[in-house]
């Protein structure tokens, strides 16, 4: 068989030579006492490429999140959350459970879409008190769709309106920045917090970066140590983190393109229902025509492509810096005859 075509997420990707050499390289320090230099650059690079002040590096990006709640929210605080949300859906109810903070959600539509009105009428001022809203981009249980900046703008005025704070989990934000054609920076600029993830679409092993302002970094740093979060030479980490900042944010519009050539190669396969024009960044989402979707993943995996299945009923194919142009080419001829098998069974 030939080498797997790994599709199943963009966090499955390994460090290459280059950056494993930052990494061995990397000049590290206690970053608990503060004198990692290499998780300072890191720190000081992530805040400037998406425009805050200032940031904390973490080992993940459900931390991240997390640690944005807990320091946004009070014991008996609301935070306003998609429906589809990776925080509401995927991050353990970590901050009710840990931090007494409530989620309240409001409806993603299917292209992962809130109507400010949605966001308005369910900020409360009393008792619970809403202090924060949270948008995700791109949004990942709607295909990875792109939030335009008007859209982030609009939420973003709701929320300050009523006094509330907007936190964008951004794990993939320079994707949606790509998407977009513009930069993180101007897509940002009216969010108060942003976390994003070096794990993912950017290639590094680990981490993740909380961004604000300093006063509201320097409050989330205790919080940090409280959840386990402080590291020690954790420059090893940032190295890589900051080789993928440096080097993989460009590219990510390759991964774009490939996305797009999987989804239309798809679409042609009897059995499989894909629509191209839904794919903004680097996610596919495959509905099933006839076809047992369950039985289809084993079949792709035997055929050496492997895909996940994040959402009921349809399996996900994500586009990533370790598959190239020709797996994805491979991958569409696998799924071909993979389709083709259960058609004839
Ligand atoms: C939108 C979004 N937010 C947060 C996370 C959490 O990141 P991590 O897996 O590093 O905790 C993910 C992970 O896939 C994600 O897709």
């Amino acid at each position: 068989m030939t080498a797997v075509i790994d599709l199943r997420s963009d966090t499955v990707t390994r460090p290459g030579p280059a950056m494993r050499e930052a990494m061995a390289t990397a000049v590290v320090g206690d970053d608990v006492i503060g004198d990692d230099p290499t998780v300072k650059a890191l720190e000081e690079a992530a805040a400037a490429a998406v425009g805050k002040e200032s940031a904390l590096f973490v080992p993940s990006g459900t931390m991240a999140n997390l640690l944005a709640l807990l320091t946004h929210c009070g014991r008996g605080d609301e935070a306003i959350v998609g429906s589809e949300s990776h925080i509401l859906h995927h991050e353990g109810v970590g901050a009710p459970a840990l931090g007494g903070v409530s989620l309240r959600s409001v409806p993603n539509d299917e292209r992962g879409h809130i109507e400010t009105a949605e966001v308005t009428a369910a900020i409360r001022g009393g008792s619970p008190r809403t202090t924060v809203v949270c948008l995700e981009n791109t949004q990942n249980r709607r295909g990875g769709a792109a939030i335009p900046v008007s859209e982030m703008r609009q939420i973003a005025e709701a929320a300050h309106a009523a006094g509330a704070s907007l936190h964008v989990d951004g794990a993939r934000i320079f994707n949606a920045a790509a998407a977009l054609e513009t930069d993180a920076k101007t897509l940002l600029a009216d969010a108060d917090t942003v976390s994003f993830c070096f794990s993912k679409g950017l290639g590094a092993p680990v981490g993740s970066v909380l961004t604000g302002s300093s006063d509201f970094i320097e409050r989330a740093r205790p919080t940090r140590r409280q959840l386990g979060g402080g590291m020690r030479q954790s420059g090893i980490l940032a190295a890589a983190a900051l080789y993928a900042l440096e080097h993989h944010v460009e590219r990510l519009s390759e991964d774009q393109a490939n996305a797009k050539r999987l989804a239309e190669g798809l679409a042609s396969i009897p059995g499989l229902v894909v629509d191209p024009d839904t794919v903004d960044t680097n996610m596919v989402f495959v509905r099933f025509d006839g076809i047992d979707g369950i039985a289809f993943t084993a079949a792709l995996a035997e055929r050496g492509v492997l895909a996940s299945a994040p959402v009921p009923g349809s399996l996900r194919m994500v586009t990533h810096l370790d598959v190239n142009a020709a797996g994805i080419e491979e991958a569409i001829v696998q799924s071909a005859s993979a389709a083709e098998s259960l058609a004839n069974a």
